[in-house]
């Protein structure tokens, strides 16, 4: 296959080329490849959970690595996510495993805030296993960009955020409707070549989960794209306080498809989120400044 060999041509390239060294120590091993996919975070990871999905989606985005010489990569084993793995995560820092995470569901437990410009955070949530996972990068000026699992092509993602300019929340519960409205707008238009309007919450619900407490929000908004299209969107968000902020994740999809197929799965992963920061030795997940 013309595409295959293509990506052969460019990853032995990469191995010779790329500055991978740099990246011997980081924990997973699982191969990450700098995208230009669309719908994904911009100069996000792409990581998938299968050999198969990343070659599915290498075939999407090969003219891309193969013309991206910041692309870098590692050996890849073929499953980098899974429930157990993200339950071992969670047990290595004394928590609970995961629960209420459906059958045939993915999941991943990763640390958020590995480089010295963040707070470090333990996030963890199940996800559909054909979904593509992205995690924050690391260069010189720290990290940036954030966990997000997705179809991106169908445009259902979720993705967790930290809400800026809040600090530690007692009782996230008791927060009223105009805090949530805000952390979500927050969260929704970090994208900034997207705008969106008649953005409204739905519905709030308290949940409590693993000595946790979230909150759970449904809303809607419209999104104008770069292109000119209005899409409607429907999602739902589960919102928390641990370590010194607030954070949530948001899941959402085109509305039809939320109505007919989606609102089931976004409802499961965000009720598996949880989040984790006070109290939590990440010495070991932090990555030195040395390292660059
Ligand atoms: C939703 O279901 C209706 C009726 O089954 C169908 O006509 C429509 O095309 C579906 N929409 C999507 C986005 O799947
Ligand atoms: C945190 O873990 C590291 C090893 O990863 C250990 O050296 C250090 O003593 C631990 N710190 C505390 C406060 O337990």
């Amino acid at each position: 296959m013309a595409a295959s060999l293509l990506l052969s041509a460019a990853i032995a390239t990469l191995f010779i080329t790329s500055p991978s060294s740099a990246f011997v120590s980081y924990p997973e091993k699982y191969a990450s490849v700098k995208s230009t996919l669309p719908m994904a975070k911009d100069d996000g990871e792409i990581i998938t959970s299968t050999r198969r999905g990343f070659m599915d989606h290498v075939a999407t985005t090969t003219a891309a690595v193969a013309g991206v010489s910041s692309v870098w990569m590692q050996p890849t084993p073929a499953l980098a996510y899974g429930l157990n793995k993200a339950n071992d995560k969670l047990a290595s820092f004394g928590l609970p495993a995961l629960s209420n995470v459906p059958n045939g569901y993915s999941a991943l437990a990763e640390i958020y805030g590995k480089g010295a410009n963040r707070s470090p955070l333990l996030v963890a949530f199940g996800f559909p296993l054909d979904w593509v996972v992205t995690l924050p990068s690391q260069d010189v000026n720290g990290e940036d960009g954030t966990i997000q699992v997705g179809e991106y092509a169908k445009g259902d993602t979720a993705t967790f955020f930290v809400v800026p300019n809040e600090g530690k929340v007692e009782n996230i519960q008791e927060k009223d409707a105009a805090f949530f409205k805000s952390a979500i707008i927050a969260a929704i238009s970090q994208k900034s070549n997207n705008v969106y309007q008649d953005f409204k919450v739905t519905k709030i619900e308290p949940y409590t989960a693993d000595n946790g407490k979230y909150m759970l929000v449904d809303f809607k908004y419209t999104l104008l794209t770069g292109a000119g299209f209005e899409v409607e969107r429907k999602g739902v968000a589960s919102v928390t306080s641990a370590g010194n902020g607030v954070q949530l994740l948001w899941a959402a999809s085109i509305a039809a498809r939320y109505k007919n197929k989606t609102e089931g799965q976004l409802r499961s992963i965000v009720q598996t989120f949880r989040c984790y920061g006070e109290g939590l030795n990440f010495s070991a997940d932090l990555r030195p400044a040395m390292e660059f």
